[in-house]
């Protein structure tokens, strides 16, 4: 039977089988015969707008410029390289569906809850343009209406920072293989971590990458006991108290906290790096390395990364659309600049809302469509962040499909679910 939805094509696992399976983006165009497409966030997107005119060089390039080629270049994430004319002729179909559908660029949160820094998600005039473009058959057009070339790939750290690598050199064992690596960032004094940027070895396998603090002599004890570089992790760290600091995802660059802002540091805390390597497009030895930016004073706005988590759920076998959720009231007035939800590969939905007394109901960020693989931790647009009242209940939900003959429960191994959010909180 033909599926009309996408989410098999979601996980870049899944994606080599999907094509073999001829259920490629594509089908959504034509296979399906749904109209309008529903996706499977449910959503139905409006049917794009036919644009005539659209050529490569005037219309298509600068969206590739700025929206695709920070994964989609030689030896990037992306599955193939979108550089030149050549490369977007041959996959326009592709293009149009995919962007179409909201799964390219990957962007999970929907833009109707909140708006959020670094948002990739394309415009519907974009989404617009690349349909147009290719139900013309993708046009070249002339090269001397061609955008000028991008200003480089985003923002780099400036220094003074301290840059710390994995320790040597890792192979990828498995196609998807979470190792955590310690690393010890000699901190003497308590600091405030302000920015990170991270530099990934083989860009071209390196899929996410979440930093923890917590105590060095514990993750030492966890990286002596087995053996090789680092230690396979993959919920978590898997220590006692992990404190989540810094979170990446490919086509990132560095990431500045709020101003006055930072998280602190504990004088003699040591940090650990889960990298999530999927070798689909690479398997190299990788030796990642992140620069780590401490304020010269401590911050007068100390962040907290307090979490939310709803660890009791069960979630039965056969189980589609199961939603657990939990809330705290939060005891004082603070603001809220970010959020970082996590859940594993069942995850189907992530949503937080917060309740003011007497007060309506406000989003504070929708992830319709879950996908492991794009998860990271979403700093709101706002220069001022989120004022969040005392007394404001704040509830955390997560849904999942269970499609195995086993109940899920809370856990840290690939097999077992959470449902975790971190809130970047000051006061
Ligand atoms: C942040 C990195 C990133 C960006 C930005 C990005 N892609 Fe992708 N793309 C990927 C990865 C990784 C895959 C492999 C499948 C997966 O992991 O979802 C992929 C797969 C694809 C596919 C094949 C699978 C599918 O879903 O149809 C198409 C087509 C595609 N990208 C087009 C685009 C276009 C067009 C843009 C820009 C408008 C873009 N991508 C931007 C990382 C990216």
């Amino acid at each position: 039977m033909k599926r009309c939805v996408p989410k098999p094509c979601d996980d870049a696992q899944r994606w080599l089988d999907c094509l073999k399976a001829g259920v490629f983006a594509a089908g959504l165009l034509v296979g399906c015969g749904k109209s309008p497409p529903q996706y499977l966030d449910g959503v139905v997107y409006p049917e794009p707008t036919y644009k005539p005119g659209m050529t490569y060089y005037k219309d298509v390039l600068a969206i590739t410029q700025t929206a695709c080629q920070s994964c989609h270049v030689q030896g990037g994430v992306g599955p193939f390289p979108l550089s030149s004319y050549a490369d977007a002729q041959k996959n326009h179909v592709q293009m149009a569906a995919a962007s179409q559908a909201r799964r390219m660029p990957p962007w999970m949160p929907s833009d109707d809850c909140q708006s959020f820094k670094d948002a990739r998600a394309l415009s519907q005039e974009q989404i617009d343009t690349l349909y147009s473009w290719s139900k013309d058959n993708a046009p070249e057009g002339n090269p001397a209406d061609a955008p000028p070339p991008p200003m480089g790939m985003g923002q780099t750290l400036v220094g003074p920072y301290t840059e710390l690598d994995i320790g040597g050199e890792y192979t990828p064992v498995t196609t998807d293989d979470y190792r955590c690596f310690v690393l010890d960032p000699k901190r003497t004094v308590d600091s405030d971590l302000t920015g990170h940027e991270f530099i990934a070895g083989v860009r071209a396998e390196v899929h996410h990458v979440l930093v923890y603090s917590g105590s060095l002599a514990e993750l030492q004890a966890k990286d002596q006991a087995g053996a090789g570089l680092g230690y396979t992790c993959y919920g978590g760290p898997g220590i006692a108290s992990p404190q989540l600091v810094a979170a990446w995802v490919p086509g990132s660059s560095a990431t500045l906290y709020p101003s006055g802002t930072g998280i602190p540091i504990k004088a003699g805390a040591g940090l650990v790096m889960q990298i999530h390597y999927n070798t689909l497009n690479a398997k190299q030895p990788d030796r990642s390395k992140i620069r780590l930016q401490f304020a010269a004073m401590r911050v007068p706005r100390p962040a907290l990364l307090t979490s939310l988590a709803e660890n009791t759920f069960r979630i039965p076998a056969g189980a589609v659309d199961y939603s657990a959720s939990n809330s705290l009231t939060t005891p004082s007035n603070v603001t809220l600049w970010g959020v970082a939800p996590h859940l594993h590969q069942l995850g189907k939905r992530a949503k937080i809302e917060a309740l003011p007394p007497g007060g309506n109901s406000q989003c504070l960020i929708d992830i319709p469509r879950w996908d492991f693989h794009w998860q990271q931790l979403y700093m709101y647009d706002a220069p001022t962040g989120i004022s969040v009242a005392k007394g404001t209940k704040i509830t955390f939900t997560c849904t999942w499909d269970n499609p195995t003959s086993n109940t899920i429960r809370w856990g840290e191994a690939t097999t077992d679910e959470m449902c975790i959010n971190y809130f970047y909180v000051t006061q």
